[in-house]
């Protein structure tokens, strides 16, 4: 379901927690964006050049880091994170 590109934010992220989100992504996340993009990291996601186009894209990238990093999260913490970036920075509909 979530590799359909047409869900909208509403859908994709309706039964996310974006409390659990947030937390993951502090703890797993946030060290190396800061280091490369300096600040707190956010404006990896707020550049002007950012790669997200969608919310399917969205959890997608999600989902590749997860991967590469190894963390083995589980599909909803992927939700979860993707919506938290969503609420924050990426604002989809
Ligand atoms: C080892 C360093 C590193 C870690 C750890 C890391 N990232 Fe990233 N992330 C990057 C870099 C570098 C880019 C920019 C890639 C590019 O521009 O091609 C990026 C890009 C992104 C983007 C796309 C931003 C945009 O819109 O262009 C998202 C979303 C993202 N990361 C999420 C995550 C999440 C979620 C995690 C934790 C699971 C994570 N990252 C962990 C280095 C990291």
């Amino acid at each position: 379901m979530l590799a359909s590109t047409s869900l909208q934010a509403n859908d994709l992220f309706k039964n996310a927690d974006v409390v659990a989100g947030k937390k993951l992504i502090n703890a797993h996340c946030i060290n190396c964006h800061a280091s490369s993009f300096g600040g707190d990291g956010s404006e990896i996601y707020t550049r002007e050049l950012r790669k997200i186009k969608t919310p399917s894209g969205l959890v997608a990238q999600v989902r590749n880091c997860n991967t590469m990093l190894d963390l083995k999260w589980f599909e909803e913490d992927e939700v979860n994170v993707a919506a938290y970036l969503n609420q924050q920075y990426y604002h989809f509909k």
